[in-house]
């Protein structure tokens, strides 16, 4: 079976992509399956074979692992690369045409889009991919784009009953033609502390947490620097718990895990840069809890109509231990270090394992 395996795109999480898709090359049984690398560098410009070969090889970042209960994961990546200390400035990258690599696609049975953020996991690849018919892992076209969208995303949510922390949003002209208006409505709404984000984005590129109304203004300049709508969230005490889904009409899933940040909340450095965040699997909560999590993570799921696979996060206010629905990553981060493989490791399905059960949902 000849794989192709997508990486790297146009998004503020390139970096990111790369280093998911490294781990699952890696891991593809090659008595089973061909793979071809295609990459696709921050222009949107695609590149197969030895090419993006190369560009694996050099890794155009070396991001750092997260701890995994305690211990400090010792293999892999250092992080001391030009990349490390440097979160990615700007989200979307545009002017360059995507080229359709049509000639790498024919010859190719099922692809693998390892891609994190805008145009790769929101729909446009997924569009791509039905249109030359080459059957691909992970969500289709509605599901991609509604979990990219945290707008759209958490309505799909509401509308099944789903609680998640009250929001405003607002778009890049809105702001624009009258931020007094915005900020009374974030005032008078939400109230501070609060988090500013792009409303498509990942790996939290562009978000802020904000305490004031100054900050506030620097926040939403910023995140309207990556996207057209921004969104703003009440911000809570919470303790974070990801659970991960795998499946098409009959979605399982996982034990539920844990994330510590490093930081006073889980940014860009806590998740890739500093290493000293640690992930508890399975998660240190109650049973009823894990229960009430996993139910409502598959919920979530049929939400947006998802297909293949999902790491589902969620919110465990502090105080009073009421659970949130934050959000739903249909392309999760992917390295071997990464919450999504080690959720399915600790619940009974090793990574090599889970990449061929995702390769067979594709093609089913
Ligand atoms: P991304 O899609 O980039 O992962 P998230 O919405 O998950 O963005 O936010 C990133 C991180 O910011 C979360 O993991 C959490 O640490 C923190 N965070 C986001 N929203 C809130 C909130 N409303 N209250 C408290 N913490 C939040
Ligand atoms: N967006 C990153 C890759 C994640 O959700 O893990
Ligand atoms: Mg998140």
């Amino acid at each position: 079976i000849r794989v192709g395996v997508v990486f790297g795109g146009k998004s503020g999480e390139h970096e990111v992509s790369i280093e998911s898709a490294k781990s699952v090359i890696e891991a593809l049984d090659r008595n089973k399956y061909d793979v071809m690398p295609i990459a696709i560098d921050k222009q949107g410009r695609w590149s197969a074979g030895e090419r993006a070969r190369r560009v694996l090889e050099g890794g155009w970042a070396t991001l750092q692992a997260p701890r995994t209960n305690g211990n400090v994961v010792t293999e892999g990546n250092t992080g001391d690369d030009v990349f490390a200390g440097s979160v990615p400035e700007q989200g979307l990258q545009t002017g360059q045409p995507s080229v359709i690599p049509e000639h790498v696609m024919e010859s190719i049975d099922v692809l693998f889009p390892v891609l994190h953020g805008s145009y790769g996991e929101d729909g446009t690849v997924q569009g791509m991919f039905e249109l030359l018919n080459v059957p691909y892992v992970g969500a289709g076209v509605a599901a991609s784009s509604v979990g990219m969208d945290k707008v759209l995303m958490k309505r799909m949510f509401a509308a099944v009953g789903l609680p998640q922390v009250d929001y405003v949003y607002c778009t890049r002209n809105e702001w624009e033609t009258d931020p007094s208006m915005v900020t009374k409505n974030v005032e008078t709404r939400l109230g501070y502390p609060c988090f500013v984000k792009p409303a498509n984005l990942g790996s939290s590129v562009g978000i802020s947490k904000v305490k004031s109304q100054a900050e506030l203004r620097n926040a939403i300049d910023l995140a309207a620097k990556y996207d057209r709508k921004i969104i703003i969230e009440q911000g809570l005490n919470v303790r974070e718990v990801e659970v991960a889904v795998l499946g098409n009409d009959a979605p399982k899933a996982s034990v539920p895990g844990e994330v510590i940040p490093s930081n006073e909340f889980y940014d860009y450095r806590a998740k890739y840069l500093d290493g000293e965040s640690t992930l508890m699997i399975p998660a240190p909560i109650s049973d009823e809890l894990t229960e009430e999590i996993r139910r409502l993570a598959i919920q979530a799921y049929k939400a947006i109509d998802c297909s293949g696979l999902a790491r589902v996060d969620f919110f465990v206010e502090k105080d009073t231990q009421r659970v949130l629905i934050n959000e739903i990553n249909t392309m999760p981060g992917f390295t071997k270090f990464s919450m999504y493989p080690k959720l399915w490791e600790a619940t009974g399905v090793a990574y090599s394992e889970l990449i061929g059960k995702l390769l067979a949902y594709a093609i089913e």
